[in-house]
């Protein structure tokens, strides 16, 4: 999967930045944002952005008074990470690392918020459960998860995504508490991505609402 990643960032072939700008997302995003920043002033807390790419969700949440870390594999897309947020005008801590080995990546702890826009839907099953062993390592006791995944298929090389049990399966000691659809019909983003049922997912861990 770094591989297919690696081409796409060197071939500046990022569809799901497009995705990103189209206007469905975006509402569904600052929502699901408000919703955790609700009742607090900024600053938010720590928030970690798991395969943060070209860094957009990060600098949207430094933007809006987290304090960011954006972690991924991919020197280039970090590259560009880090050229955007000197831009923007935010302070973002970029870090080239695995998201299944984010303890060794030297990530820190005590994230508030945790979030994934298309990276974990995309490893396999043993990969995500070692996700899933490092985000409850690094994440506050009161943390909230938020993830997007397609709905489980077979789409070439593009990620294979994850199931709401297949989420719940990596994640021990956290539940879903929302599990909405995307509407990417309109959106300008490939044919399968449009087919992959998108939908975003709230966890929490247990014993938390
Ligand atoms: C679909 S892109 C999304 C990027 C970013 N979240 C965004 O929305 O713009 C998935 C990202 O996950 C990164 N990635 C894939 N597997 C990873 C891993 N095991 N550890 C860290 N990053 C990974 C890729 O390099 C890529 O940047």
């Amino acid at each position: 999967m770094s591989f297919f990643y690696r081409i796409l960032y060197r071939l500046g072939f990022t569809p799901w930045e497009e995705a990103a700008k189209h206007g469905p997302m975006r509402e569904m995003t600052a929502s699901l944002l408000d919703r955790e920043q609700a009742g607090h002033e900024p600053p938010f807390g720590s928030a970690l952005d798991l395969g943060c790419g070209g860094g957009l969700w990060s600098i949207e949440l430094a933007r809006r008074g987290w304090d960011v870390t954006g972690v991924d594999l991919v020197p280039k897309a970090l590259s560009t990470a880090r050229e955007r947020a000197r831009e923007a005008g935010v302070e973002v801590r970029f870090i080239e690392g695995d998201v299944t080995a984010l303890r060794a990546a030297d990530v820190g702890s005590g994230f508030r918020l945790v979030w994934d826009l298309g990276t974990v839907h995309g490893l396999t099953p043993a990969q995500r459960a070692a996700v899933g062993r490092e985000v409850s390592a690094v994440a506050a006791p009161d943390a909230t998860l938020l993830m997007l995944a397609w709905a489980p298929g077979r789409r070439g090389p593009m990620p294979r995504g994850a199931s709401r049990e297949d989420i719940e399966a990596a994640f021990a000691g956290w539940h879903v508490t929302d599990d909405d659809a995307v509407d990417v019909s309109e959106a300008n983003v490939p044919r399968p991505v449009k087919k992959a049922q998108p939908r975003w997912y709230r966890l929490r861990r247990d014993g938390q609402s």
